[in-house]
């Protein structure tokens, strides 16, 4: 049986040098992986030899079984070894024909939408003065747009030619401000949230105009809350979105769901350097406490305890200075040309 381990083993060996010098690298491959079949393989030469074993004497099977051992290694490594050395060569022959000199395919990647940007600009200034998100439905009630603002059923607002109405009465909301609604109901004080969203009004849609637009909401609410907090709140934004160099003005104004109220305009030389009037604010009306406090079931919101101001920006008009377009529909279009000036 030793004799034959020896012999097999010099079979195998030249077996190995036979197969692997075959014509093409390829051809060299599939015919080591016979040898192996051949040697190695459960009807192997090899396995078979091991089979006889079975007839040896106790004495002798350990000695044996050690050659064997060591005739499947040599085996084993001789032919790994020569099968890495043809996958070598075969990579080798395949990155020969690759010219790793010529210009790549460039990849299209996809960017935020400008308007997402500013969104996202705002909310990271307003979270560093504490506000958190809320949310609240685009489809509304009459109650949480409307009633619950103090803006009362013949206030021109609740037009039928001004808002999209839903056939049970429900309407697109055509201000963020029904957040500030939900938000109250479902919280006692103190407040401090920002709610950016979509709004909708029944506008002709035109350069300046889209009968979907994107505003942003901001309450807060708490004991001592006063206008020298709305207007700090108001420029420390303004300030931080545009620069120091920024001037805030505020107009008297008139909403139903603030008391006083103002609009206010901002004038920056990086946008032209012309007064642009961008959102509304004041200080929320009693009235609206009042509603909330009704529909609460409580006196959480005591206008003699407690206070609060609320702001609401279109983001539209903002994106389209901050961009420079001059046409406002450009936002909607999906455009590449102009969306990909933005690189995320
Ligand atoms: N909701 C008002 C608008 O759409 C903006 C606003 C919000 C005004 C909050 C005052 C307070 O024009």
């Amino acid at each position: 049986m030793e004799s034959r381990i020896t012999e097999l083993k010099e079979e195998a060996i030249s077996a190995i040098e036979v197969a692997s010098a075959v014509s093409t690298p390829k051809a060299a491959q599939e015919a080591l992986k016979e040898t192996r079949i051949r040697f190695l393989g459960k009807t192997g030469s090899i396995s078979l030899l091991s089979e006889g074993m079975r007839s040896l004497t106790k004495e002798e099977r350990p000695r044996i079984g050690q050659l064997l051992n060591e005739l499947r290694n040599i085996v084993t490594a001789a032919l790994d070894e020569k099968e890495a050395a043809l996958t070598a060569l075969a990579d080798a022959a395949a990155f020969a024909s690759i010219d790793t000199s010529l210009p790549g395919t460039a990849s299209l990647s996809g960017s935020l939408h400008p308007l997402t940007l500013l969104v996202d600009r705002a909310v990271q200034i307003f979270r560093r003065l504490g506000f958190a998100i809320a949310d609240g439905p685009d489809i509304e009630t009459e109650w949480h747009c409307f009633d619950a603002l103090n803006t009362p059923a013949d206030h021109p607002a609740r037009n039928e030619q001004d808002t999209f109405y839903l056939p049970d009465g429900r309407l697109l909301r055509t201000h963020t401000s029904s957040i500030q609604i939900r938000t109250m109901v479902a919280n006692p004080p103190p407040i401090r949230i920002i709610a950016p969203g979509a709004a909708y009004r029944r506008d002709e849609v035109d350069a300046t105009h889209l009968a979907q637009f994107t505003q942003m909401e901001g309450l807060t609410v708490a004991p001592g809350v006063n206008l020298g907090d709305l207007k700090g709140t108001i420029e420390f934004f303004f300030h931080e979105l545009f620069g120091p160099g920024t001037e805030i003005r505020f107009r008297p104004h008139f909403f139903p769901f603030t008391e006083p109220s103002y609009e206010i305009d901002i004038r920056t030389e990086s946008l032209g350097g012309k007064w642009m009037e961008l959102a509304g604010c004041g200080m929320v009306d009693p009235a609206v406490f009042a509603e909330v406090n009704k529909a609460r079931g409580d006196d959480a919101y005591d206008p003699e305890r407690i206070s609060g101001f609320a702001f609401g920006f279109g983001l539209d008009r903002l994106a389209m200075n901050l961009t420079g377009i001059s046409d406002i529909r450009m936002l909607t279009e999906n455009d590449l040309r102009f969306l990909s000036r933005f690189p995320a």
